[in-house]
């Protein structure tokens, strides 16, 4: 059956396209058949993060009943499954997102897993989103206005009656007015799914417009992603956090002078 997963939390820039697009990646690695779904309607960025080609039918088309999602769905290199949304002001013209359950029902009995990848705030497209979903997975960054909005997330997700699979703290940076993993699950009543740091390969993967576990499979950051999708597909993982850190890189980079 297929497991509707919204990933959401509220703030912007949190990090929400960036687990999105790495969960996808590694759970069609591991063999889970995927589809990720941008439903960022009004800043749709996920075809960014997959270096996906601007497509002739996106989720916009979906929503104003002009396409079906199977004509929306682009197949990423990796065999991932990709629903890019539109990226022109005129694509949000008749784009209505209470259509997106039904858009989202079209694609049940097909893939495993259907990550849902949710635009920032609480306004009607990102409570569709939830409410469409069977799960949401809150994305929030270890600073009480992240915590707090993502808080707002998860009530709304109780409220609907979507399950709350768990949180991933990204974005971790080790300061000392950070909140930790305990204070972010008493706040939220939920579990940490995963602890993700601050790391420059993020970045850089998106400017190669690549997950990062492609752009760097070995990558500690990347190894923490895979420990999640294994975790969701319930696989046996051990997240092998003793790939290259930072100062390993900057090391290489000075070699390569
Ligand atoms: N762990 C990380 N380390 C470093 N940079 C990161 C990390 N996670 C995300 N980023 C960077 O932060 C920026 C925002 O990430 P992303 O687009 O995934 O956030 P978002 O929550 O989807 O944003 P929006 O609310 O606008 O949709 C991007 O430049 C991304 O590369
Ligand atoms: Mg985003």
């Amino acid at each position: 059956m297929t497991r509707l997963i919204c990933v959401t939390g509220g703030k912007g820039g949190t990090g929400k396209t960036t687990v999105a697009s790495n969960l996808g990646a590694a759970l069609q690695e591991f063999g889970r058949d995927t589809i990720v779904l941008d439903a960022n309607l009004t800043n749709p960025n996920l075809g960014f993060h997959l270096g996906i080609p601007l497509y002739p039918n996106t989720l916009h088309d979906v929503l104003k009943g002009d396409s079906h999602i199977t004509e929306a769905t682009y197949i990423h290199d990796s065999g991932l499954r990709v629903v890019p949304a539109g990226l022109s002001i005129e694509d949000l013209a008749d784009t209505d997102p209470d259509n997106l359950p039904d858009a989202l029902l079209d694609t049940v009995g097909d893939p495993e897993f259907v990550l849902v990848d949710s635009a920032a705030g609480l306004g009607n497209e990102s409570i569709s989103a939830i409410e469409a979903c069977d799960e949401v997975v809150v994305v929030t960054n270890p600073n009480l206005p992240a915590v707090t909005d993502a808080l707002k997330t998860v009530n709304i997700a109780e409220e609907s009656g979507t399950d709350v699979t768990g949180v991933v703290v990204n974005k971790i940076q080790n300061r000392e007015d950070e909140l930790d993993a305990d204070e972010i699950e008493s706040m939220l009543g939920h579990g940490v799914l995963a602890e993700i740091p601050d790391d420059p390969a993020v970045r850089e993967s998106l400017s190669v417009k690549k997950p990062v576990i492609h752009h760097e499979p070995d990558h500690h950051v990347s190894e923490r992603f895979k420990g999640v999708a294994a975790n969701m597909a319930g696989l046996q993982y051990e997240p092998d956090l003793s790939g290259p850190g930072l100062l390993d890189r900057i090391r290489e980079r000075i070699g390569d002078l």
